[in-house]
């Protein structure tokens, strides 16, 4: 699949950018732009707006602009806005933008943008059972339409059924789990007119968006289970809940113009959450058009591992057993087979001429992944791999279970070497397909996650939270390999083991739409704030969540954000912080952008920039160390909860101050008389400047100890020198 948080995909896809860009320079003669326009200035000589922009884009071709440019095409009109931007995608020269810019009406024109993807016993580690919390209060996401903007679907997979016609997709295909699909490539086709679409509908050719979507609302699937490993009934976040697929990835290319169509059609069809886990690569002066994707794909999340372990079991010819990380295909594969220690060899050429045995190493520079696919396709029988740290390690680097490989601690090494030493002829057993539960401890933040400030929103605090990432079981569509044995079986199963960042995506959406079923007046800020209030910080050996990216020090809150998710905890926060999209647009306001920039943003005239403000009604806290060089300063926050609990209650402010700082919070009392009351508080940080970040806590106890509204707080170096100073 391809499509994860680790390093590696980072390169292929720069490869890959790069290549566009040749491919561009070559082929293309225009470039596409996602235009704004603004409503209020459309001609009354138009019946609608479809009508002015295409009317538009007529003029520019009859005023013949293209051989300013030696174009021989026209320009074109690619899709109609109505929703995520009013305005259009269009395919146009540089004197037609030129043009364009000129009548009135004209916001601004982005121009074409590709991205990538940020790369079942879930539901069990974030504790949801029908029988109670979260999952008993929205029956599983009842009704709840969950929109998925990903790489497609495979729909015979859990669901019988599809809506848009298309090759190897036909109208038959939609039921009640899957109530749309359609697939947009406009932006594709007129960027690298010579792509070969290999399947021209929502059919998922490529796992991604299969497996997001089994993540967020896959229904029950009795005895599910990958080659034997983790076998059980898999069920998604949202199992009740409804799908619909937008697929706007092609072979892993797309271009942000049909990534704006996808959510347009997706608002115009009303779906209640939308789940696009993609990032768009975008230089800094770029930061609104992510900023964009960002609202629309609820947050910036941070990942953590669950609790589940796939265990393969090495049985030496001593009969001792040391249990090590894997997932190979096949049960008891290895038997009586010769051990070689590499101490023995001089290279990976010889190391390969030890045919029907078992070779012994340690993990060396090369990834993981390359030795995994060396051993797959020579002639031993399997290998066991030294590793440092095997749990994490093994987490990154997800192709390495192609091949019969065992992971092993440097513990279980010594004892290894020792039985190796022991004997002329060292023989073991390799046996697979075990799956080992309640490894602690867990979660921990998996070492390749990214961590916060963010550039973008400096003045907020990223990540919000943590969620399951590593380690998912979920569905796959059948095309795609998921095992290999010695160079030639291709293994192809419905469900598949995946890793990477965007796995932590489907399941905050899936939590979202569970709690828009239970509480469908809430905000999507409210949302975002009940799940951030109500995280956990504690792993399953009760000690703080450890950072594997940071020497498995305790996870600070630029690593894990809020903390782990807990969508029981979530359902009944007490407290939330809402804010209106006016809120969103006043950040926007404070950050140095145009109110063209701003109107393209939010598409609507109906807000003002008047009060511009970076005190967004956040539930974190964030300062910025700026070396200012004065000896103390002051910083301060106003915020507004809003009561969602008991009527009448009353709570307490409870505050760690971070190391070397004073934080005071004015009432410290807040007493609600009924419900939806709001009520502001001061949170007010006296610090010094210094090299380190710091972090502490604010929590709003109440009384009765029935709620605990807790918010992180973070001084931290100004990394990216943001110009404004004004958080
Ligand atoms: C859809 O596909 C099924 C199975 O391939 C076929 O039997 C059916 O006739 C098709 N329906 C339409 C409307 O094309
Ligand atoms: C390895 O497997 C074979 C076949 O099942 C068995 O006879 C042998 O005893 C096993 N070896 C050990 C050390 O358990
Ligand atoms: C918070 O501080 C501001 C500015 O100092 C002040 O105007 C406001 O009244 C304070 N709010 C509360 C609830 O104390």
């Amino acid at each position: 699949m391809g499509l994860n948080g680790d390093p590696f995909p980072y390169i292929l896809f720069l490869m890959y950018f790069l290549l566009i860009l040749h491919a561009k320079s070559k082929l293309v003669t225009r470039t596409t732009y996602v235009v704004s326009m603004d409503m209020a200035f459309m001609p009354k000589v138009f019946i609608n707006h479809h009508n002015w922009y295409s009317s538009t884009i007529g003029s520019l071709k009859s005023a013949n602009l293209a051989s300013l440019d030696n174009h021989q095409s026209s320009p074109s009109l690619l899709y109609n806005y109505d929703h995520a931007v009013h305005g259009f995608a269009a395919h146009l020269s540089k004197h037609e933008l030129e043009a364009l810019k000129k009548p009135p009406g004209f916001v601004s024109a982005s121009e074409e943008m590709t991205s990538t993807l940020h790369t079942t016993h879930t539901p069990e580690f974030l504790s949801l059972r029908s029988t109670s919390g979260l999952w008993l209060a929205s029956n599983q996401g009842e009704d709840v339409i969950i929109g998925v903007i990903d790489t497609g679907i495979w729909p015979e997979n859990k669901w019988k059924g599809t809506c848009e016609e298309g090759q190897d997709f036909n109208s038959s295909m939609c039921n009640a789990k899957l109530i749309g699909a359609r697939s947009f490539y406009k932006g594709l086709i007129a960027n690298e007119p010579n792509f070969g679409i290999r399947m021209k509908s929502a059919r998922d050719m490529e796992g991604h968006g299969t497996l997001i979507s089994s993540i967020v609302a896959g229904n029950y699937v009795e005895g599910t289970s990958l080659f034997g490993y983790a076998t059980g009934t898999a069920s998604g976040v949202a199992p009740h809940a409804r799908l619909a697929i937008y697929k706007v990835f092609w072979d892993k290319s797309n271009y942000i113009s049909d990534f704006v169509a996808a959510i347009d059609q997706a608002i115009a069809d009303g779906v209640d959450v939308i789940s696009a886990s993609l990032g768009y690569t975008v230089e800094s002066s770029f930061s609104l058009e992510e900023d964009f994707i960002a609202k629309v794909s609820f947050a910036a999340l941070e990942k953590g591992t669950i609790d589940r372990w796939f265990a393969g079991t090495i049985t030496l010819g001593n009969e001792e057993d040391i249990v090590g990380w894997g997932i190979f295909p096949g049960k008891v594969l290895l038997q009586n087979a010769p051990l070689v220690y590499p101490m023995i060899l001089k290279s990976s050429d010889k190391m390969l001429n030890v045919p029907n045995s078992i070779i012994v190493r340690r993990r060396e520079y090369a990834r993981l992944e390359s030795q995994a696919q060396l051993v797959a396709r020579s002639n031993v029988l399997g290998a066991i791999i030294i590793l440092d740290n095997p749990i994490t390690i093994a987490m990154e680097d997800r192709n390495y279970f192609l091949c019969p490989c065992i992971l092993i601690s440097l513990d279980n090494a010594r004892v290894l070497k020792q039985y190796i030493k022991s004997t002329d002829k060292p023989v073991a057993n390799l046996t697979f397909q075990q799956t080992m539960m309640g490894i602690k401890p867990a979660p921990v933040v998996a070492s390749y996650a990214l961590r916060g400030p963010s550039p973008h929103t400096p003045c907020i605090l990223k990540p919000d939270i943590m969620a399951p990432r590593s380690l998912i079981l979920g569905a796959c569509p059948p095309i795609i390999p998921v095992g290999e044995i010695r160079g030639r079986k291709q293994l192809y199963r419905d469900f598949t083991v995946s890793y990477g960042t965007s796995l932590a995506c489907p399941h905050a959406t899936g939590v979202a739409a569970l709690l828009k079923g239970v509480h469908p007046e809430w905000s999507p800020a409210a949302i975002k704030s009940a799940i951030m209030t109500t995280t956990g910080h504690l792993d399953n050996t009760n000690s703080p969540i450890r950072d594997s990216g940071n020497g498995l020090q305790i996870a600070s809150p630029l690593a894990m954000g809020s903390g782990h998710i807990r969508p029981n905890q979530a359902l009944d926060p007490g407290l939330v912080y809402d804010a209106t999209p006016q809120d969103y647009v006043n950040l926007l306001c404070s950050m140095n952008f145009n109110s063209a920039q701003i109107l393209n943003f939010i598409g609507s005239n109906s807000y003002s920039c008047s009060s511009p403000s970076s005190g967004l009604n956040y539930p974190s806290y964030i300062v910025l160390l700026r070396k200012t060089r004065a000896s103390s300063i002051i910083q301060n926050f106003q915020r507004t909860v809003t009561n969602v609990g008991q009527d009448v209650s009353t709570y307490k402010a409870m505050v760690t101050a971070p190391e070397g700082s004073a934080v005071m919070v004015s009432p410290e009392k807040l007493i609600f008389r009924k419900g939806n009351e709001k009520k502001s508080y001061n949170l007010t940080i006296r610090y010094e400047e210094k090299e380190q970040s710091s972090f502490g806590t604010h929590v709003w106890v109440e009384e009765n100890g029935n709620h605990k509204v807790r918010s992180p707080i973070v001084i931290t170096l100004d990394v990216f020198k943001t110009s404004t100073g004004l958080c």
